[in-house]
């Protein structure tokens, strides 16, 4: 399976640090924030990584990670001219991933310890559709947060809900098939400006076609000074 990192945007919830060094390129313990989301892929069996980010921050991540065989993965990368938001980022993986592949989509600033084998084999063996993973969080005000059916199927995803409906949070871990492509040309900019995943998401919820599983293990969204501090404390001991 291949996967797609988005390290675009703009970091602005770590102003000023993000105003000359990219988010993903932070230091989180002894590495760069986005070296434990490879890092995580590698383990998974994942090697072909395609690594979107912006104009300014493209060199930085071309001669810290170069073509990706120090860490035993291939890297391409793609740019995003500006930040029109998540979804506007994956449309440019549409010429890495073959007509009817499944591939992974993760956000740069989020760190898993779990291994995620087991979710990508069990997207593996789903019919078409996408699947999203989900984590109990305290502060579900920040994250995209699923409403459910009755029986248990997600019926859309509210982006950071005012008065959240549960703790689940939609990590930043999103598993579709080539027809995601066709699916961003009916989105439309929310009122941000921006091509929402959850505007996506909620596409595939809508059909029916959005499935989901819980992670057991320890997960962080690193692109808040709090959490970027915890994380790095966390990972202060790991070496690659
Ligand atoms: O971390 C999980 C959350 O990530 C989800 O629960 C939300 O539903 C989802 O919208 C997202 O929320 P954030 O507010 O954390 O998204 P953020 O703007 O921080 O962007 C997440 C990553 O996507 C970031 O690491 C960089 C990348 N990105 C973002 C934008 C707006 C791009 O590559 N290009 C962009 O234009």
């Amino acid at each position: 399976m291949k996967a797609v990192i988005l390290a675009g945007g703009t970091g602005s919830r770590l102003m000023p640090l993000t105003s000359y060094i990219n988010k993903h390129m932070l230091p989180v313990g002894r590495h760069p924030m986005i070296q434990y989301g490879i890092e995580t892929l590698r383990k998974a069996g994942i090697q072909d990584i395609l690594i979107i980010t912006n104009r300014q921050s493209a060199g930085m991540f071309i001669q810290y990670f170069g073509s990706g065989a120090e860490l035993s993965v291939s890297l391409v990368y793609r740019i995003q001219e500006g930040a029109g938001g998540i979804a506007d980022a994956l449309q440019l993986a549409r010429p890495f991933i073959a007509e009817g592949e499944k591939f992974l989509v993760l956000l740069g600033d989020n760190l898993f310890e779990e291994d995620l084998t087991p979710y990508i084999e069990e997207y593996q063996q789903q019919k078409g559709g996408a699947m999203v993973l989900l984590k109990e969080v305290d502060d579900p005000h920040r994250y995209g947060i699923p409403v459910f059916h009755p029986d248990g199927a997600i019926k859309h995803i509210e982006e950071k809900p005012e008065k959240p409906e549960s703790n689940l949070s939609v990590t930043g871990l999103y598993m579709y098939s080539s027809d995601v492509f066709q699916r961003i040309e009916n989105i439309s900019p929310s009122s941000r400006g921006e091509l929402e995943i959850t505007d996506l998401n909620n596409l595939y919820a809508a059909a029916g076609l959005l499935t989901y599983r819980t992670l057991s293990g320890w997960w962080m969204d690193a692109g808040t000074f709090e959490s970027l501090k915890e994380a790095s404390a966390r990972y202060w001991d790991i070496e690659y």
